[in-house]
């Protein structure tokens, strides 16, 4: 066999895990689909739902806001004038919520009782995952 067509076959071979070219807005890449398995893994391991309702993790926690549609609102937050954080997107917005939830506090939480701890345990790669399953979350 030529090396082209070794070449060519390894990228099928590939690609046919992967998905490429089959990527578009409604349709996930395999990796991608791995990932949002595992943040959904990841929510449910850190008990978010304990405090939040997310329908597609099957939760109802009433302590916290609601992540239905949380990618859609973390977008709206950053423009907030008296958001303070460091985050530029949405996917920041929630990277920053869980590692430094101080940063920014949800209006109508902020003289509440009711305080997000800061998860400073989670692994940067399962954060990663949490972050991509949340961030698709969309209103
Ligand atoms: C003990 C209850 C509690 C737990 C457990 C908890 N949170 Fe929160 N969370 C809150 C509260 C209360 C707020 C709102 C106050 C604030 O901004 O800190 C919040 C805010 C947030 C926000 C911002 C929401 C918005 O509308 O802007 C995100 C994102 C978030 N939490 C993600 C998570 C994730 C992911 C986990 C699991 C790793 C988690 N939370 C676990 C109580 C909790």
């Amino acid at each position: 066999m030529t090396r082209v067509r070794q070449a060519l076959l390894a990228t099928t071979f590939v690609c046919s895990l992967s998905g490429c070219g089959r990527a578009g807005a409604d349709s996930m890449s395999a990796a991608e689909a791995r990932m949002e398995a595992r943040g959904l893994e990841v929510y449910e391991e850190q008990h978010c739902g304990t405090c939040h309702t997310l329908k597609r993790a099957g939760t109802a926690g009433v302590f916290g806001p609601d992540h239905d549609g949380i990618g859609t609102r973390a977008e709206a937050r950053i423009h907030d004038p008296n958001y303070r954080g460091k985050a530029k997107t949405a996917a920041d917005y929630i990277r920053e919520s869980v590692r430094d939830p101080a940063a920014y506090r949800v209006p109508g939480y902020e003289h509440t009782h009711f305080t997000m701890p800061a998860f400073t345990n989670i692994s940067d790669e399962d954060l990663n995952a949490l972050v991509f399953m949340l961030s698709r979350e969309r209103d």
